[in-house]
């Protein structure tokens, strides 16, 4: 009889954790190695922020709170939604989770029963697809391609809808892709989820205030009202205020919806960190004006890095509107070989290689589900990003 449980076979390891993993253990060892693979920026949480945790510490916020979030955090996420995206939600509305992965974790767990089909499109977000087994349910990954820029057509959506259809997983600016959709782009998807009343949307805006070129964000109850009592509109200060190790996500929803994720987090790991709680009112509340600052810095990252793996031989790159990372195509890569005459038979292998060859570490593309392709983060410094494409161009070409 196995140990770990049925449930637990149907998930592996994080494929991004995983390889930040392995490079991290290449340069403890003492080899040269730029780590193009985790998805956490590079700039240090706010100076206000940190202030506010450590008040709360002084002030005695050290003990368990209510376990989906303190009501001044609800209050600030209530106007953080109202100010920002035009959503009304009640306190009773919100709830805050222990990182985006907890909040997206208990709303799957909390909905999705054996048989359900979850709508995913590819390349996605490596836990999706892996927490829909874990429920029990099955991923329906709807595959994109490089010239849609990896967004999700209208018809391909309504392709993929069955009566069996409990969710659509929906994220934009996107993990890995950076796209990000428009305004019209996505209400062309609404039209769609509004003849289907049975699909629920779960939205991922985790990335919304990371767009470049004047990109305009927007979430799907926004551009669609009629949708709001059937999405739950997740986000978080982890990436937009630097603070991934603060792990503190949160979601807007239905209340029946957001009692449900609540039992189940009392059940589990109950309250998120009541310190990083403080922090988050703050970052929420405080002032907003650094998020420009360090786009500024992102912008000019992703037009280094997207002409420079333009210039490699064989890999394509399209231009992301959002988030940190960049998704290109090395199609023209495989068959070939490298000068030691391994075979680059698939995204995975051009990865390792060029990690062995040149110490660049990246994610492979077939572990967001869309290959041949892979993710690069440059929420690096730019003499780093510099140094890793060169790094690539000389790889790439490199091969025969
Ligand atoms: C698309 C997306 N959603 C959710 C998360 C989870 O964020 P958190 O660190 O707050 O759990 C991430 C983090 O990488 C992400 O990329």
């Amino acid at each position: 009889m196995s140990l770990v449980s049925a449930a637990m076979q149907r998930i592996k390891p994080s494929a991004t954790i995983a390889i930040s993993n392995k490079a991290r253990v290449l340069k403890a060892e003492g080899r040269d190695i730029i780590a193009l693979s985790a998805g956490e920026p590079d700039f240090e949480t706010p100076d206000n922020v940190k202030e506010a945790a450590i008040k709360a510490i002084r002030d005695g916020q050290t003990r368990y709170t209510a376990v989906d979030g303190i009501p001044e955090l609800k209050a600030a996420i209530v106007a953080k939604f109202k100010r920002e995206n035009g959503l009304t939600y009640k306190p009773s509305q919100i709830t805050v989770g222990t990182g985006g992965k907890q909040v997206l974790f208990n709303a799957l767990l909390a909905t999705v029963d054996p048989g359900d089909e979850v709508i995913i499109p590819a390349p996605y977000w490596v836990s999706y697809p892996d927490i829909v087994n874990f429920a029990g349910g099955t991923p329906v990954a709807v595959e994109t391609t490089l010239e849609d820029n990896f967004k999700l057509r209208p018809a391909a959506l309504e392709a993929a809808i069955t009566p069996k259809t409990k969710w659509l997983i929906f994220n934009s600016p996107s993990n890995p892709s950076g796209a990000a959709y428009s305004h019209d782009e996505l209400k062309a998807l609404t039209d769609v989820l509004v003849k289907y009343p049975h699909v629920w949307i779960l939205t991922d805006d985790m990335y919304e205030h990371l767009v470049y070129d004047d990109f305009q964000f927007v979430t799907p109850a926004q551009v669609e009202p009629s949708l709001y009592d059937r999405t739950l509109t997740m986000n978080g200060v982890s990436k937009a205020y630097c603070m991934t190790g603060w792990r503190i996500g949160y979601a807007g929803g239905p209340e029946e919806l957001i009692k449900a994720m609540g039992t189940l987090q009392s059940q589990s790991t109950s309250n998120p960190s009541s310190i990083a709680q403080w922090a988050a009112v703050e970052a929420l509340n405080g002032p907003q004006d650094f998020i420009a600052e360090n786009n500024k810095s992102f912008k000019e990252r992703r037009d280094l890095v997207v002409s420079m793996l333009n210039q490699a031989s064989g890999l394509t790159c399209p231009k992301p509107e959002g988030a940190f990372y960049v998704y290109p195509s090395c199609a023209g890569v495989i068959g070939k070989k490298t000068a030691s005459g391994k075979v680059i038979t698939d995204d995975e292998v051009f990865a390792t290689e060029l990690l062995d060859a040149e110490g660049v570490a990246v994610v492979h593309g077939s572990a967001f589900g869309l290959g041949p392709a892979f993710r690069i983060s440059y929420a690096t410094a730019t003499k780093d990003l510099e140094e890793a494409c060169l790094r690539i161009q000389r790889f790439c070409g490199s091969l025969r």
